[in-house]
């Protein structure tokens, strides 16, 4: 595996997208989180979404520098409207289903596609993904700990029944996302990953996570 440089003129195109595209949802998370505050089911909860909304706000602020530095187009690649479409679908959530689309959806399988990118990315691009990275694991672990709670307070039809449900939520939430025609795997593989690997350890994700829920 070769680490790209900044010069090779494709990298850096792709490279700026998905920098683009992280800075973005990163921005989309704090807002989401931030509108649940309130109604959060109880003050741990509470707490934990506003460390997350600080810390995504600092994330946004490290990728938006670092963008400046490294040259970058900022335009949005998720336009306004999709974006409102996507705040809309997340408002219309119960706590269990933000829980579920949010942290298993977003924040985990998210944090684990960026996390292929590193080993491939430049210097100052991998230094740049330090700090937020280390933040998505206390987020997907809050995520995950918060949808425990949730499950475990419903009663037992109840519960398997949002169980059973788990692995259709992820597959919409993905097919959602992949009708934003954003052509994030093509940037993927213009920076050196091989998208059958990605898709790959995604899926490998995906069910740890199915699994560890059901435990
Ligand atoms: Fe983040
Ligand atoms: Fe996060």
């Amino acid at each position: 595996m070769k680490t790209r440089s900044i010069e090779d003129a494709q990298y850096a195109c792709a490279m700026g997208h998905l920098l683009v595209l992280y800075t973005q949802v990163d921005q989309f998370i704090m807002e989401a989180c931030a509108e649940r505050i309130a109604s959060a089911p109880d003050q741990a909860a509470k707490m934990g979404l506003a460390k997350q909304v600080g810390d995504e706000c600092r994330h946004v602020t490290i990728q938006k520098n670092w963008m400046q530095e490294f040259g970058v187009e900022q335009t949005p690649v998720i336009d306004q409207q999709a974006i409102e479409y996507l705040h809309a679908h997340f408002r219309a959530l119960d706590w269990a289903d933000f829980l579920t689309d949010l942290y298993l959806v977003v924040e985990a399988l998210g944090s684990q596609a960026v996390e292929q990118v590193v080993p491939l990315a430049d210097p100052g691009t991998r230094e740049s993904l330090r700090v937020p990275l280390q933040d998505e694991l206390d987020h997907v672990a809050f995520g995950l700990s918060e949808l425990h709670k949730a499950l475990d307070g419903m009663d037992a039809a109840q519960r398997q029944s949002r169980l059973d449900g788990i692995p259709a939520r992820i597959q919409a939430v993905f097919a959602m996302l992949q009708g934003l025609d954003v052509p994030v795997l093509d940037w993927f593989e213009q920076i050196g990953t091989s998208s059958r690997q990605l898709c790959e350890v995604l899926d490998q994700r995906r069910q740890e996570l199915i699994t560890g829920l059901a435990a």
